[in-house]
């Protein structure tokens, strides 16, 4: 009988549990079914995104400035990096552009480039970064960008910085082993096989503190700190201090030199840099010349320039490397140059000479009769 009721018990028990379970089951079930309607809902519920909101906020993550304006030149959009630079306040949109920036050089370019499609101005400072300017208006509306040079600016200076300092910790020991090898030289006077060896020595030498010369002349054209010294020259005595200074190469290679430079012809210039700039293109006109040919130096006046010209009557620079001789390092014939004591750094001196000057050099030549470069500086305070 006892057993008969345990039996009874464990088996209703057994249901409770059972049905228990279930219930908690079914239980999670709907729950479940319940918190994904909620979701459903809201999802209806939310507004769909707006894309050019997320535009503008992407666009205000980015290092580029961008601004847009209609076609009467109002300010219709800027991101972050623009108004940070042009001082736009998030109340300016709307307004013109004359009045929402508050650079004045910023809106004078605008102002010059607005009925333009496309114009690209070279780097600027706005503040702390060196920016490039870009406008266009291919479309209706207007935009104009800055594009952030800041970070490619410090890396150029560090590469000129550490361009300069090797240059300058070379100097030194280069001249000490020329003169040790000038010395040597002296020494094995009588020994042909010696003199050879070593006079090849000192021409290597001689072409690295040549290089060493222009890499250290081009870095203080470049430097930031580097200041024209704009002053009146007479030109004619600058153009025979460059003559005397070529003097053996000239009788050398038996150039006759014709100079027409009147008395008192006078430039407008930074005396160093023009020495450097006639220096060159002399040396490349006697260089590049044949044996006991011409090089002519002549000087004309325009109504706000004046233009210098170094003519030749030499090899010539095939069409196809005209663009490219500015360049550093760009040799038309490699081993010719070479052989004459060329580093290719000549050109690249002069052409940034005379861009500091404010003035600009152009080249015409034919292949087996000459070249002539000529050199436009302004008139400035003449
Ligand atoms: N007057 C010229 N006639 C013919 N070729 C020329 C003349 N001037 C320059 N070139 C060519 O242009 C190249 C670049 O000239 P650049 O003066 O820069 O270098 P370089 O004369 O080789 O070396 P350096 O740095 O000693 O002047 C030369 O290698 C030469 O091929
Ligand atoms: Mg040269």
């Amino acid at each position: 009988m006892k057993g008969l009721f345990l039996g009874i018990f464990l088996f209703l028990l057994g249901l409770v549990v059972v049905f228990g379970l279930i219930a908690l089951k079914e239980r999670r079930r709907a729950l479940k079914l319940l918190s994904e309607l909620r979701k459903e809902k809201r999802a209806k519920q939310e507004k769909p995104r707006d894309s050019s909101k997320l535009l503008g906020r992407a666009l205000s993550l980015i290092r580029e400035g961008i601004v847009i304006m209609d076609p009467y030149g109002r300010v219709v959009f800027t991101n972050r990096f623009a108004r940070e630079l042009l001082d736009i306040k998030k109340e300016d949109l709307g307004k013109p552009f004359y009045q929402a920036i508050k650079n004045f050089d910023v809106v004078s370019l605008i102002n010059e480039a607005f009925s333009e499609k496309y114009r690209v101005w070279k780097e600027k400072k706005l503040k702390d970064r060196y920016v490039q300017i870009i406008f266009g208006s291919d479309m209706d509306e207007k935009v104009l960008l800055l594009i952030d040079l800041t970070p490619m600016k410090k890396y150029e200076n560090l590469k000129r910085d550490f361009i300069a300092n090797v240059s300058h910790e070379l100097k030194t020991p280069l001249s000490a082993m020329k003169l040790s090898l000038e010395t040597l030289e002296e020494e094995c006077k009588g020994n042909q096989k010696a003199q050879l060896f070593i006079s090849k020595a000192i021409e290597r030498v001689s072409y690295m503190e040549q290089l060493i010369e222009d890499l250290i002349t081009l870095s203080q054209l470049e430097s930031v700190n580097f200041h024209v010294k704009f002053e009146s020259l007479k030109l004619l005595p600058l153009v025979k201090e460059v003559l005397s200074a070529l003097s053996d190469f000239i009788i050398k290679k038996g150039i006759v030199v014709e100079i027409e430079v009147p008395e008192k012809a006078q430039v407008y210039a930074d005396a160093n840099m023009l020495f450097a700039v006639l220096k060159n293109l002399i040396d490349n006109a006697i260089k590049y010349n044949r044996e006991g040919g011409k090089v002519k130096i002549s000087y004309k006046e325009h109504l706000n320039e004046f233009e210098i010209e170094v003519c030749d009557t030499g090899i010539g620079i095939p069409k196809s490397h005209i663009p490219f001789i500015f360049e550093r390092f760009y040799r038309v014939e490699r081993s010719r140059s070479r052989k004459s004591g060329g580093t290719g750094l000549g050109l690249s001196i002069v052409k940034l000479a005379v861009d500091k000057m404010g003035g600009k050099v152009e080249v015409e030549s034919k292949e087996g009769e000459g070249t002539c470069f000529k050199v436009f500086l302004p008139k400035g305070r003449l």
